[in-house]
């Protein structure tokens, strides 16, 4: 794993915005995979924000994001959908049909999981994908535990996650479950990129510096990968020795 810290989340943004707009110039039919959360969002601003000023053809690329609450309505203001729409997609003018997320309205979750699987290997993979950790060490919604070899399926959030989340859901009562990229799925992808900002994360930073792959953890997964960076800025990487 190659380990780049900044000073801010906003430098982050910036630096990884300039990337993948020059990994689209270069692939303008690239595959990304997309987060949500609150880390992204500086990203997702300095994306928006450099496509603004040097236009760049977007029409070709597809994109995959890695959650949803399951169950949960498209237009409710807590969905991932609503989330994508409102800081990326909507700003970045994508076309539905070049944006792919797990719908947190489908009746049958296996069939919608497999077939967002499926969909994964049509478009040959995923090139580029972004991540964020949870507290507890999850990436989407793996929560610890998961399986390695994990496909996209329905998984119980664990009660932190639902603490930590649960702020979000002012009015409403957040779901017990989510669909998710399994671990396999994740890794997957060709190029892995995870930014973990904030002091609330400079804990589970270190332990997954620390720690061998362990299901515990399961952003240690990313480990067995040979194409990862880790994105930290000052204070999330505060408890590590080369600070
Ligand atoms: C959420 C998402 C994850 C995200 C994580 C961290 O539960 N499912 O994909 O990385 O929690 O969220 P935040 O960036 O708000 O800390």
């Amino acid at each position: 794993m190659k380990i780049e810290i900044l000073s801010s989340p906003e430098e982050i943004g910036i630096k990884l915005a300039r990337k993948l707009y020059r990994r689209i110039m270069l692939q303008p039919k690239l595959v990304v995979g997309l987060a949500t959360g609150s880390t992204p969002l500086p990203f997702y601003s300095a994306l928006v924000s450099l496509v603004s000023k040097k236009p760049l053809d977007l029409s070709r690329i597809t994109t995959f994001n890695l959650d949803e609450y399951y169950p949960i309505g498209r237009s409710n203001c807590n969905s991932y959908y609503f989330f994508m729409n409102k800081y990326l997609f909507k700003l970045l003018k994508l076309n539905d049909t070049q944006v792919n997320l797990l719908s947190g309205e489908a009746k049958d979750y296996h069939t919608e999981c497999k077939n967002y699987e499926g969909r994964i290997k049509v478009v040959g993979g995923i090139d580029w994908q972004l991540l964020g950790i949870g507290v507890n060490g999850h990436i989407g919604f793996n929560e610890p535990g998961s399986e390695f070899n994990s496909l996209t399926r329905r998984v119980r959030l664990s009660g932190s996650t639902i603490e930590m989340n649960r702020r979000f859901f002012s009015n409403d009562k957040i779901p017990f479950y989510a669909l998710t990229m399994g671990l396999k799925t994740i890794l997957s992808a060709k190029d892995i990129h995870l930014i973990a900002t904030g002091e609330n994360k400079s804990r589970i930073v270190r332990k997954l510096i620390l720690t061998k792959p362990s299901k515990k953890l399961p952003a240690s997964i990313l480990k067995l990968h040979h194409n990862v960076t880790i994105w930290l800025d000052n204070a999330s990487a505060k408890l590590l020795e080369v600070n």
